[in-house]
């Protein structure tokens, strides 16, 4: 498979478009539970006010959703859950009862489920979660990998930011929890090391040789604590240590002949260990090295819950290899798949919605060029009349508005902010801005139907536009127009773009049918709405073919 962005409900890809065992490593960062639901912030531009956009709902309901997934699993459909998992959620039914937390623990159950079975045996897995659920997400985690002979490997405890002075009655929550499960003992594994801090090499690299390297005196014999290992037990250069020696002779004899045995004027030998030569301090699970995204980091995008890039390339580093695939299915601004280009591995990311998916192709675009594009494969996207109209008329609680969010970003090139404002300006869906002269923009304003259209939808809009002082109207449909809704339309006159020396038409009429045909907006939109990622460092572009 090629790097492939899919868009649609993880549960429904991952069944219908991904094959048991060809994925090596899978990062989750799914909603946590936490009951509140997440906002992108968009940058400043011109004299608006911040604008934002829901990205996703973190709140759950018992609901026929969550009925049928119970139903799923305790029937064990197609026989895909193994008996701990089935155990499992009825006893977590018996107590916990039906409700948001139960309907949040089967989503999971499922997808999680999946998830095992599209690992290769040498696969890893991580889920990124936090104390809100992660005792009970323990819990599914090992009933779908530890009953399949797969292993718990590992709970990282992320401390993802500072502590908080408005945090009442408790201790400020700071961290989060990475559990790591493997499918079996053979899984990829390479230990990752981190620098030495100043303290630990001023106390412990207080040497330096005729040439300025710094360097460690390490113990070379075994200490009492240890205590006597007789094949270790030998006499070299007229010394037998009393518990014997770390390494057999003819390491040590290599170590002498490099120059790397000390002794000391008491006589007792010591290893020579350079500053220099060391990988540095082994990871362990409780990672308080990486800082969360500040407001001013380079990276953010003002995607919300956005993680950062060490922390998913220590995750990646650790468990696979150049060439293998990569599968986030909840990839939100595709901090896991900028993280696996960069790092040549291949990938698969899923989203449930457009808004992500579309800053995920700009960042794509700002960090390695826009021929990475090319190179990618959509899927799920509306391609046809047909699928954008089952898009239109999708019923998803899930998510909100996705026709409308899906024809407006792309008809913009991804630059369109959504419009989440209520009351008078209800009806905009959108809004971008293009380049009319140095530091100078004007406002160009959207509106999406699915629905019947007519002529008094075009007159409104203009009255719209007029009131937000937008130079354009764009109206984009499903329904074709009408010819009085063109003569509307018409009737609006025509905005002078002097940089361009062109006049546009005031109010356009756009229908989806174009749009699939590639029809884009044609002004210089400006790129500032979303925050643009920075080009990836060094030489780490990586080409694929196309399907
Ligand atoms: C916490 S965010 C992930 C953030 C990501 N780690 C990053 O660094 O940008 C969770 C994402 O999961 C997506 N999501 C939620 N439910 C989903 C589902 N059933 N299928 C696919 N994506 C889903 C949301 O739209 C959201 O973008």
């Amino acid at each position: 498979m090629t790097n492939t962005l899919f868009y649609g409900d993880n549960l429904d890809i991952l069944r219908r478009k991904v094959r048991d065992e060809t994925v090596d490593l899978c990062y989750i960062d799914p909603p946590f539970n936490s009951k509140r639901n997440y906002f992108q912030i968009y940058n400043n531009v011109g004299k608006d006010d911040q604008a934002q956009a829901q990205a996703f709902i973190d709140t759950w309901t018992w609901n026929e959703l969550a009925i049928a997934g119970y139903g799923e699993i305790i029937t064990n459909f197609e026989g895909r859950y193994t008996r701990q998992t089935i155990e499992l959620l009825k006893g977590l039914k018996a107590v916990l009862g039906e409700g948001a937390l139960l309907a949040y623990l089967i989503s999971m159950t499922q997808r999680v489920n999946e998830i095992q079975r599209v690992l290769k045996s040498t696969g890893s897995f991580y889920l990124h979660c936090d104390p809100t659920a992660s005792h009970y997400l323990k819990l599914v985690l090992d009933s779908v990998f530890c009953a399949r002979g797969g292993d718990f490997k590992d709970e990282v405890i992320w401390k993802r930011t500072t502590a908080h002075s408005d945090t009442k009655n408790s201790f400020s929550h700071v961290t989060d929890t990475i559990f790591f499960y493997t499918c079996d003992k053979q899984a990829i594994w390479n230990g990752q090391y981190k620098p030495h801090s100043q303290k630990y090499i001023g106390s412990h690299y207080r040497y330096k040789d005729d040439g300025g390297r710094v360097y460690r005196l390490d113990n070379i014999i075994r200490s009492e604590s240890m205590g006597l290992r007789p094949n270790l037990s030998y006499n070299y250069k007229g010394f037998t240590p009393p518990f014997g020696w770390r390494v057999k002779i003819e390491k040590l004899e290599d170590i002498d002949s490099n120059g790397r045995l000390y002794w000391s004027k008491k006589g007792t030998p010591y290893l020579i260990r350079y500053l220099d030569e060391q990988q540095g301090e082994i990871i362990d699970n409780l990672w308080d090295d990486i800082p969360p995204l500040n407001s001013q980091a380079q990276e953010r995008l003002g995607y919300p819950t956005q993680k950062p890039e060490a922390l998913l390339e220590r995750i990646i580093q650790a468990s696979s290899n150049e060439g293998d695939t990569v599968l986030d299915a909840y990839c939100g601004c595709g901090t896991s798949v900028a993280v696996a280009q960069r790092l040549r591995r291949n990938w698969i990311g899923i989203d449930i919605t457009y808004q992500s998916i579309a800053v995920i192709l700009k960042r794509l675009e700002d960090s390695f060029g826009a021929d990475v594009l090319n190179t990618i494969t959509l899927d799920g996207i509306p391609r046809d009349l047909e699928s954008a109209k089952a898009l239109a008329t999708k019923k998803d609680d899930r998510v909100r508005k996705e026709f409308e969010k899906w024809a407006l970003l792309t008809y913009s090139k991804n630059r369109a902010t959504i419009n989440e404002k209520k009351g008078a300006d209800k009806g905009i869906d959108g809004v971008a801005y293009f380049v009319t002269g140095h530091d100078q923009t004007e406002r160009v304003i959207f509106q999406v139907k699915s629905g019947k259209v007519q002529r008094n939808d075009i007159a409104t809009l203009n009255s719209d536009r007029q009131r937000e002082n937008a130079a354009l109207a764009i109206f984009i449909t499903l329904e074709e127009s009408t010819k009085p809704m063109r003569d509307e339309a018409l009737s609006a006159g025509f905005y002078h773009h002097a940089l361009l020396n062109r006049d546009t038409p005031r109010i356009q009429i756009v229908t989806i049918q174009e749009m699939l045909e590639g029809q884009r907006i044609d002004l210089p939109l400006s790129l500032e709405v979303l925050k643009t990622a920075a080009p990836a460092k060094g030489d780490h572009q990586q080409t694929l073919v196309l399907e």
